[in-house]
């Protein structure tokens, strides 16, 4: 992955803006006068509100301010080390971009500055070029820094633009990831299998990006016919084939600053994809039939449940579009591998059917239960239309097992049962009343799914001998199928 070259960033606003508010404050920091009127000068010539100290006690009284939102630091201060003071800027006011300066002859402390967290550094004696590009750097990161912080904030809330749901260690990646690349306009691959929610993620990046308010176009490469994708991708003119009455936009066209989503862009055919790029490299495109060429202005972000690298190999996708779509992949986990979400989904979809049924549905034991082990092959949209239908089935506001689907019922009774097959008719009507023989299945299985299989230690726990413990995995069938 390749999250790295974000710095095209869009600044929308040429002054830099503080977080708090108004121009944002530089901090500048050295006992030598001249640099610091010097450095007070370009940072006012650059918009930003600059204050210079000599000394480490009243930096430190500023900073608890709260109001710098730069600060440059000559780590050869006179009272105290400035590399204590780095430190503690960044325990205690880590949004602060830092840019340390240091002698010529102590580049080394640079370096360990860079480690303790300096964004920048620049070393004596300096153009006044190089610290206008560094100041300039280091606004840009604390804008990017703000904006992202926030939009990490809201998408956690209950509130999350997108609706997009979950918590495990997996989509917090997602969400730091993207709260980055929708203050960009790079192209962004989004990668997973279906239904794992690639196009809501697609929709979460433009509507939290500096362009929401443009159109989010998306073209389902994956169901239109070749021709048919051209002509929505490009447009045509009047009498370009039969049925051509009039001059149509293309989508590239008509997205004017907004988001053109290319969904299922595997299945975009090889001559289709050689017309894409030149679009993206020239930023122009001709409409079928046309003569003339159309500039176009937008942010492309394409979604696949495909290997494209594979497809390269295989001369199926060409290997220089790839290379343009790929400059941010971002690969969404199977619901498989982010189990701890299921539960949180599946209160989400469940008290979404309530507040359109007005009934307040819940889910029965087993059926939660079911929900959680399932491998739920068709992701999250499987699991929405599998709780879609339980509540359109039950005859209830309890979601039973035998209101959801039948694979799901299926493999309740595969890893519930055992192979020995025992019937549980009682179980399966009624999830309060459970066999001795389930109970005990049960508890094993629990135990040995929070001991990560260790069957010794389990065997310890529940009181049995080692011999026994096997022999009951056996009589009920627990094996590899239940995940340990
Ligand atoms: N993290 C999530 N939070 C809430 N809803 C989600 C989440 N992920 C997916 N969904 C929902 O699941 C359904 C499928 O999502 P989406 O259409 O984005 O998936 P997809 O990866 O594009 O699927 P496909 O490959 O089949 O087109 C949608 O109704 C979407 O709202
Ligand atoms: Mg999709």
């Amino acid at each position: 992955m390749r999250v790295t070259d974000l710095h095209e960033i869009t600044m929308t606003d040429p002054a830099p803006r503080s977080s708090h508010s108004g121009r944002m404050h530089v901090l500048i920091v050295d006992e030598d006068p001249a640099v610091r009127s010097a450095c007070c000068e370009i940072a006012a010539s650059r918009g930003f509100v600059p204050c210079g100290v000599d000394n480490l006690e009243t930096a430190q009284r500023l900073l608890r301010g709260n109001s710098v939102d730069i600060l440059i630091l000559d780590l050869k201060s006179p009272a105290g080390s400035g590399l204590e003071l780095l430190e503690e800027v960044k325990l205690l006011h880590p949004e602060i971009a830092v840019i340390v300066v240091t002698a010529h002859a102590t580049v080394s402390s640079a370096v360990e500055a860079m480690r303790t967290g300096a964004n920048d550094y620049l070393t004596k004696p300096f153009a006044l070029e190089e610290l206008a590009a560094v100041l300039d750097r280091a606004a840009e990161r604390r804008t990017v820094d703000t904006a992202s912080r926030r939009l990490r904030e809201k998408l956690r809330s209950e509130q999350g633009l997108g609706n997009l749901i979950g918590n495990s260690p997996e989509m917090e990646r997602i969400y730091r990831i993207l709260s980055k690349v929708s203050q960009t306009t790079h192209p962004v691959l989004i990668l997973g299998e279906s239904g794992t929610g690639k196009e809501l993620i697609a929709r979460s990046i433009h509507s939290n990006g500096p362009h929401a308010s443009k159109p989010f176009l998306p073209v389902d490469c994956g169901s239109l016919v070749p021709t048919l994708i051209e002509s929505e991708l490009f447009g045509y003119v009047k009498g370009a084939f039969t049925g051509a009455t009039r001059n149509k936009e293309g989508l590239l066209a008509s997205a004017e600053g907004g988001t053109v989503f290319l969904d299922e862009i595997g299945e975009m055919p090889l001559d289709l994809q050689a017309k894409l790029l030149r679009a993206l490299q020239e930023k122009e495109i001709r409409p079928v039939g046309a003569t003339h060429r159309v500039s176009i202005n937008c942010r492309i972000l394409a979604a696949t449940n495909r290997d494209l690298g594979v497809m390269v190999e295989q001369g199926r996708f060409r290997k220089d579009l790839y290379y343009r779509l790929n400059v941010v992949a971002l690969r969404i986990p199977p619901l498989r591998d982010r189990r701890e979400d299921i539960p949180l989904l599946a209160a989400h979809f469940l008290e979404r059917m309530s507040r359109k049924s007005e009934t307040k549905y819940v889910f029965s034991d087993d059926a939660i239960r079911t929900m959680s082990e399932y491998a739920w092959p068709g992701n999250v949209r499987e699991l929405e239309n599998s709780i879609e239908r339980a509540c359109a089935l039950s005859s209830g506001p309890v979601l039973r097992l035998g209101d959801m689907p039948t694979q799901l019922q299926d493999f309740h009774l595969h890893t519930h049962q055992g192979a020995n097959g025992h019937a549980n008719g009682a179980a399966a009507s009624d999830p309060d009343v459970m066999p001795l023989a389930d109970l005990e299945r049960q508890a094993i299985l629990d135990t040995l799914r929070q001991l990560n299989g260790d069957k010794l230690t389990a065997a310890r726990l529940l009181g049995i001998g080692k011999t026994t413990l096997y022999r009951k995995l056996k009589e009920y069938g627990i094996g590899d199928s239940a995940g340990l």
